[in-house]
């Protein structure tokens, strides 16, 4: 069986997660699903990334221990998981004792060959974010990112040799063009940073202790990119006694991430592996910032937006489609509530809705409920069909190069065309007639059987839906649900039974917002 090996970054543990946080995990989920239903089997990676000194002293303000504060923020990311139904099939912790270990043995085995070594570190620190800027990064004495003040610090520390990976990197990218994507990162990681010159990375720290301990060297802590990227392999067994899942599922198919973190992934962790000499992931994929009114959203600049409160409101499927929806991948995105009203409104209450419910609502006033098995085409029927055949793998297409929104619009084309059809075919005219049962039997069958088809397609982003329009169109045949089976119109049984059910997408009022 294919594998296919996905991750999204392991999160920091600072606070509530927001929506913006989802966005990577959202899209790691549709992934992992659509992979699950054609047959891949599927390791779909997250997590979180506990250690460093802002955890230390959040934990010290609490009044906890560091792993008393981390466990409980590692629940809330957790539930938040749970929340936006992301089915990820392992949790790394980087204070997991297993990731520990292999990150200890990661270490001194580049440490023994010579690609780490003692130097000293003078840098310009933002504490944070806990990371080091260079002079021309900085801005006007403040972070680049969070816009507070960095510090200039000096220490002893160890080093990745990241230099004598230089002419290995350029010569992967040179030959996998997909390797790190959308193609305007690629070029800035390739022209800006690698051709550029790569300077030798600082991988451990002194002036913290939570952290993981160099063994060899008392007072040192493993900081902080070795401990996270490495995470994506000790996920896996890597260096430990239990390496199947390593030998099964590396190099991973897709790292996920938004853009800020592109460079350690492109540059950092590719280093990381040469140097062990390991082969690299397939594909790195960058999307861009959920934003509100411009800026990035975040717990610093205070417009977080809970993804709890959404679901509450609007059900997680709809704020799964929205993410996916309206959002291009790759650039970045301003997120408002009068676009998830709007969004919402057309597209779930209206469009899919709508479909489910006038289809149910003819079955039963006109035969009662339960179809009959008769039927004569109409001269509409081809053109629906045509369509509803395609739209999986024009989905496919899509999905396969991340094109989420691109893919749902090819699946709500399918969506618009049947409610077409019902305007064209006028079911309410041909009942009038009894001659023409055949013809409205065809008709009620054929949208049945699109939404048949519609419900496998939109599955890997609304995991719930599918089984409302399964319950109403009386779906149980396991077989009719498979993603293949979508591509055939036709398999549902003629003389079908529904049943009625509530709104699946009831209107949103815009007044009351
Ligand atoms: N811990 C590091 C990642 C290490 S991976 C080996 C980290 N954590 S984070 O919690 O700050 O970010 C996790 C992910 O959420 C990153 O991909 C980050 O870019 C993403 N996002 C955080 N805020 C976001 C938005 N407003 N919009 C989209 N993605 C956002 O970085």
């Amino acid at each position: 069986m294919k594998t296919y090996y996905i991750t999204t970054p392991i999160y920091y543990l600072n606070g509530d997660p927001h929506i913006g946080h989802t966005y990577t995990t959202v899209a790691a989920d549709v992934m992992a699903r659509y992979k699950k239903q054609r047959g891949y089997d599927v390791k779909f990676l997250t997590g979180s990334d506990e250690h460093g000194q802002k955890v230390e002293k959040a934990a010290a303000e609490a009044g906890v221990s560091p792993q008393e504060f981390v466990d409980g923020l590692a629940a809330t990311f957790k539930g938040i998981w749970e929340v936006m139904n992301c089915e990820y099939d392992y949790y790394q912790r980087t204070t997991n004792p297993a990731h520990v270990a292999s990150i200890k043995k990661i270490f001194k085995k580049l440490f023994d060959q010579g690609d780490i070594y003692k130097g000293s570190y003078e840098g310009l620190y933002c504490t944070p974010c806990e990371s080091f800027f260079t002079e021309t990064q900085v801005e006007n004495g403040n972070c680049p990112d969070c816009k507070r003040p960095v510090g200039k610090i000096s220490e002893e520390a160890y080093f990745l040799r990241m230099s004598k990976y230089q002419d290995a990197l350029i010569k992967h990218y040179d030959a996998n063009p997909e390797f790190l994507l959308p193609i305007s990162r690629r070029n800035e990681m390739l022209n800006n940073f690698i051709k550029a010159g790569l300077e030798d990375l600082c991988v451990s720290r002194t002036s913290f202790k939570w952290g993981i301990p160099v063994d060899f060297d008392a007072g040192h802590v493993i900081y902080v990119w070795i401990d996270a990227l490495s995470n994506y392999i000790t996920a896996l067994g890597y260096l430990s006694d239990d390496d199947s899942d390593y030998k099964r599922y590396w190099p991973a198919d897709l790292h996920l991430m938004a853009k800020e973190i592109v460079r350690f992934h492109a540059i950092i962790w590719p280093c990381i592996l040469l140097a062990l000499d390991e082969p690299l992931p397939k594909q790195v994929f960058a999307h861009g910032w959920l934003q509100y009114d411009g800026q990035k959203m975040g717990k610093s600049l205070g417009n977080a937006i809970d993804p709890r409160a959404l679901v509450d409101e609007y059900g997680v499927d709809a704020i799964r489609y929205f993410l996916m929806r309206e959002f291009t991948f790759g650039p970045d995105g301003n997120f408002t509530p009068t676009a998830l009203i709007n969004r919402y409104n057309a597209d779930l209450a209206n469009d899919l809705g709508n479909l489910l419910s006038r289809t149910v609502g003819m079955v039963e006033k006109y035969f009662s409920g339960t179809l009959p098995d008769i039927s004569t085409p109409t001269a509409f029927d081809q053109d629906l069909i045509d369509l509803a055949i395609t739209t999986l793998q024009n989905a496919e297409d899509r999905l396969d190069k991340l094109a989420f929104s691109e893919a749902l619009n090819e699946i709500w084309n399918l969506v618009r065309r049947a409610n077409k059809y019902i305007d064209e075919t006028a079911p309410w005219v041909l009942a009038k007639d009894e001659t023409k049962a055949p013809e409205l039997a065809t008709v009620l069958y054929n949208l049945a059987e699109t939404l048949r088809i519609l419900s496998i397609a939109i599955a890997p982003v609304m995991p719930n839906t599918p089984q409302i329009i399964h319950t109403q169109l009386n779906i149980t045949d396991p077989t009719l649900c498979e993603w293949e089976s979508g591509k055939k119109f036709g398999l549902l049984p003629r003389a079908i039974t529904v049943t009625k059910g509530p709104a699946a997408f009831p209107r949103v009022e815009k007044e009351k917002k």
